[in-house]
């Protein structure tokens, strides 16, 4: 098989820019596609009256060789630094320091630096919602909500959410009902911003509570130029999973609640929130299964959701993705 039209990538979340560059570099050409207005999915930043907040990834580890390498080149660009929290830990009431070893990358000065430096000129087209992949009788074509079609493409990758990726999988049955066994856990994410700095040590926490599951100080990143004390709040999948169509505004009052009981100083009202609701976070479980291929049709799926549920876990089911498309293509 050759490549005669171009690869279209559905996804332009680190899943899809990761098996993109590895394309590019294979000399293939690449369109990709995405429903939102830039680049990231859920390692995108909002920019905001309090000023940049990463309100989905918070950090990231490296233990594959090959996603230490590639983080190594990121941060030889500027796109990443290393963020050294003065971690917490707040367990049965008690909130005490947890320092550890353990290397933690971030953004730089956003997270969504990473995915707007891997994007570079590739071809993309945004606000774009695909809604059918269909096959024809050589290629493949897109069909986005607006009845727009694009293509020919020689070959798809679907790089979003699990079950996102199941409803565009129509043409592979197979690897439509493997992508629709994977269920994946919304988060509640808050941001609060004072105008006085709280009288915490605290820059990171990790929290076994009903409610929360993590607290982040965002200033203490590297590169953040935030002028006011931002905190960003994730909600445990359970207490997200009650809470799921609680209105914005009473979110942020029972998670500032939980947070103001959790931090022990005095936690004013603050002068800047707001709230995001993750509907397809993280995977429930941890899965193995790299990327989902139907090499004959010439049709892929990748994520996170594949591998272990992190920014790691997505770069490298992207690889994958990448991998096994250029073996189909060079055979
Ligand atoms: P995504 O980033 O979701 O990218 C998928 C892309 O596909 C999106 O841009 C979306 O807009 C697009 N898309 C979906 N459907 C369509 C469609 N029909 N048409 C066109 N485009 C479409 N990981 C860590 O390692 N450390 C952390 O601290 C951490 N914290 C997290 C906190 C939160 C609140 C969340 C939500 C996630 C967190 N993660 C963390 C997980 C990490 O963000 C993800 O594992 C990783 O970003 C997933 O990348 P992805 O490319 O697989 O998917
Ligand atoms: P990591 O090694 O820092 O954390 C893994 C887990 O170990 C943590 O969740 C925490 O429970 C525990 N832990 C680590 N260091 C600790 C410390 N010093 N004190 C107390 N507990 C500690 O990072 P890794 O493995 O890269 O995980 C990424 C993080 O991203 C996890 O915290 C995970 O919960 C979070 N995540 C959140 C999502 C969401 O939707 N809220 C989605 C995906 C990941």
């Amino acid at each position: 098989m050759t490549a005669s039209a171009p690869i279209a990538i559905i996804g332009a979340g680190i899943a899809g820019l990761s098996a993109a560059q590895s394309l590019q570099s294979a000399g293939y050409a690449v369109q990709l596609f995405d429903k939102s207005r830039g680049s990231g999915g859920r390692m995108s930043s909002k920019r905001s009256d309090a000023g940049s907040l990463d309100l989905g990834a918070q950090y990231f580890t490296a233990r594959d060789r090959r996603f230490v390498e590639a983080v190594q080149r990121w941060q030889a660009r500027g796109w990443v630094s290393e963020w050294t929290p003065s971690l917490y830990n707040y367990k049965h009431g008690e909130l005490s320091p947890s320092p550890d070893e353990q290397i933690r990358w971030v953004g730089s000065p956003r997270m969504s630096s990473i995915t707007r430096g891997m994007l570079g000129d590739l071809p993309v087209h945004f606000s774009c919602r695909i809604t059918e992949v269909i096959r024809g009788e050589e290629h493949w074509s897109l069909q986005d909500s607006e009845g727009t079609n694009y293509g020919p493409f020689c070959q798809v990758i679907i790089a979003t959410p699990a079950p996102q990726a199941s409803t565009l999988l129509a043409a592979a049955p197979k690897l439509a009902s493997a992508a629709a066994s994977v269920a994946m856990e919304p988060t509640w994410a808050v941001a609060l911003a004072f105008e006085n700095a709280l009288d915490s040590n605290v820059q990171g926490c990790f929290v076994q509570d009903d409610a929360l599951d993590w607290v982040a100080r965002n200033r203490s990143k590297p590169g953040r130029e935030n002028v006011m004390d931002t905190w960003v709040l994730h909600a445990s999948s359970a207490w997200s999973k009650q809470h799921l169509d609680t209105p914005k505004e009473q979110v942020i009052e029972q998670l500032h609640g939980a947070f103001a009981e959790m931090i022990g100083c005095s936690v004013p009202p603050p002068s800047f929130s707001l709230a995001h609701r993750w509907l397809y976070a993280r995977p429930a479980g941890a899965h193995s299964i790299g990327v989902l291929v139907d090499s004959d049709l010439g049709i892929y799926a990748c994520g996170d959701w594949c591998l272990s549920g992190r920014v790691e876990g997505a770069w490298l089911s992207g690889q994958e993705a990448a991998r096994r498309l250029l073996e189909n293509l060079q055979q």
